[in-house]
């Protein structure tokens, strides 16, 4: 239903440009049960693939996540959902603004409180900010332990890193973003959330 809810929404002017909305992804169900996936990483907004696709990350920062998830053990067909911040592709991949943000983040709230993932990854600046509500940027805050307040009060341990698309303009990041990685992983085995 919230598919179909995004796939008709006008809330802000992102409609007038998107090819398809893009909703998220992650395991199928199995025998038509829902089993929702312990981990969501959440990025920005989608990009021209993205937008062409229907689909989050299929590009080239795409190719990246899905390596950076698989050194962790995660990927989208078993045991993570992949969402966006915003659901429609910005123009000329601009970031999203924040009033765009604003009117789409009921959207992702609803995902959290159906999904009830075990652990959030957050990928970049943008989505950092939002969820967090800081102001501060990935180059202070990535690596760290947060808790997600979730609409229903839950705590929900997050993690942020760089996005993959800063990585492929920044090989430097690589490192850090390894550790974040690393640390994420570590917090998944000692909460045992896989
Ligand atoms: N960048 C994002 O933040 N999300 C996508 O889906 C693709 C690229």
């Amino acid at each position: 239903e919230i598919k179909e809810d995004v796939a008709v929404c006008k809330l802000c002017s992102l409609c007038k440009n998107r090819t398809n909305t893009v909703f998220g992804d992650g395991p199928k169900n199995i025998d038509g049960k829902f089993s929702p996936p312990p981990i969501l990483v959440i990025g920005e907004a989608p990009g021209a693939d993205e937008d062409a696709q229907g689909l989050p990350f299929v590009g080239a920062s795409g190719k990246l996540l899905d390596k950076m998830l698989m050194a962790i053990g995660l990927s989208r067909t078993t045991n993570c959902f992949i969402a966006n911040m915003v659901k429609c592709r910005p123009t000329n991949n601009r970031n999203p603004q924040s009033s765009e943000i604003e009117c789409c983040s009921h959207f992702l709230s609803e995902q959290i409180r159906l999904l009830r993932p075990k652990m959030i990854l957050i990928l970049g600046t943008v989505a950092l900010k939002a969820m967090l509500k800081t102001s501060e940027g990935i180059s202070h805050l990535h690596g760290k332990l947060f808790q997600y307040s979730s609409a229903d009060g839950s705590l929900i341990p997050t993690i942020a890193t760089y996005h993959p698309s800063a990585l492929l303009r920044d090989e430097n990041l690589k490192r850090p973003a390894w550790d974040d990685l690393k640390f994420f992983r570590a917090k998944m085995a000692e909460l045992d959330v896989l």
